[in-house]
């Protein structure tokens, strides 16, 4: 167990299209966490502007979209009252820890990283070096408030690792220092205890959908930026666009099985199980016992009115919340008002932990 009082912290990029997968692998989780910590939860413009001007949209699909993943948080039952919803931006510190992580990762480090690999593609001269440095960001996001969980779905893993190897050799490097000033805190790492400034964040991937698979293929990813709008249920579709989606979805011919363990090499299957599964709160094995033996002509417009049932009234309440984007507005400055105060105190630590004169 940690010493550090339990803080949960997580981000979602604008960049327009969030789907079904965001909703289930992240947002989900978010709303059920507040009931046991404090939470921060981030619109992350600095991450979304990684990727090329055109994936995100310029000025007009940056605020667009951040509004967006706002509205999407609250029409989803985060209370930013309760809780902090804010952009990124607004709180330059997570820009200056991700300086200094820079200076703490290695390059070996990064060049791990599959997530690179796949948004940089065959062209990787071409690439941001801001796409490169994501993961240091992404740590920094987390560490500036000593964040102890992160629910993320399971593509964000490795992200996740690397942000504990940045703090462990960040404690490491700076041990001396951070005990001269009194700064260490006591955490359980495996059998042994350990002291440093930053907690060794756990992941929090749980559950039937920490990887939505596309609609029209089911060893790919449900994704933003998948070229066709038919492999992902957007959060903003409508009841019938749903269900014309999910009689679409790609499946194979034989009727459901009896046992989880029969989706096994059976992609699509599996996927659109692990939805209403998610969707019903149930485990896969519950599904299938309930539908084993039935055809995908019963069980995709059981799926589908689920769905509708589900999406359906966060869809509208994010109509709702997008007619009033000074509302929004307002969320987030409040917000970034209260997450810069805990920034800023820890940026003070680190910057005395470096030797920066003030
Ligand atoms: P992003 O849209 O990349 O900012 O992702 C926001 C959150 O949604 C992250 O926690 C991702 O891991 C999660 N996520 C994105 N796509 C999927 C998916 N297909 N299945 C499950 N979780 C996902
Ligand atoms: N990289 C995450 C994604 O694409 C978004 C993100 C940025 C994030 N900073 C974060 C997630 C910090 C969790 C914690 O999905």
């Amino acid at each position: 167990m940690s010493s550090f009082p339990k803080r949960v912290f997580s981000g979602v990029q604008p960049t327009g299209n969030l789907h079904l997968g965001n909703y289930l692998g992240a947002i989900r989780k978010f709303v059920a966490l507040q009931k046991e910590s404090d939470c921060i939860y981030c619109v992350v413009d600095l991450h979304a502007i990684t990727q090329s001007i055109d994936v995100w949209g310029g000025a007009e699909g940056l605020m667009r979209s951040t509004r967006e993943v706002t509205a999407a948080f609250i029409a989803s039952g985060i209370d930013p009252k309760k809780h902090i919803v804010f952009n990124q931006s607004r709180v330059p510190q997570h820009a200056e820890l991700a300086w200094i992580f820079n200076c703490v990762a290695r390059m070996g480090w990064l060049n791990r990283m599959t997530q690179f690999k796949e948004k940089a593609g065959k062209d990787r001269e071409n690439a941001s070096v801001g796409l490169f440095a994501y993961p240091t960001l992404m740590a920094a996001d987390i560490l500036v408030y000593r964040g102890t969980h992160v629910p993320v779905g399971d593509d964000q893993k490795q992200h996740l690792e690397l942000a504990r190897d940045i703090a462990q050799k960040f404690n490491n490097d700076f041990s001396d220092r951070i005990a001269k000033l009194g700064l260490g805190v006591e955490m359980a790492v495996g059998d042994t205890t350990v002291n440093g400034y930053f907690p060794l964040t756990e992941p929090v991937i749980e559950g039937e959908a920490t990887r939505v698979m596309s609609l029209r293929d089911g060893l790919k990813k449900m994704s933003k930026s998948d070229p066709s709008d038919l492999s992902r249920i957007n959060l903003t579709d409508d009841a019938d666009t749903i269900a014309r989606k999910i009689r679409k979805a790609k499946t194979d011919i034989e009727p459901l099985p009896s046992e989880a363990k029969g989706l096994e090499a059976r992609p699509e299957a599996d996927n659109l199980v692990g939805i209403y599964a998610a969707l019903a709160d149930m485990s896969r094995d519950a599904v299938v016992s309930e539908f084993a033996g039935k055809q995908f002509s019963v069980f995709k417009p059981a799926l589908a009115d689920l769905a509708v049932e589900k999406l359906a009234p966060i869809a509208g309440e994010m109509r709702r919340l997008m007619a009033d984007p000074g509302h929004i507005d307002a969320i987030l400055k409040d917000g970034g008002e209260r997450a810069g105060a805990i920034a800023e105190k820890t940026m003070a630590d680190v910057r005395d932990i470096l030797g920066m004169l003030r």
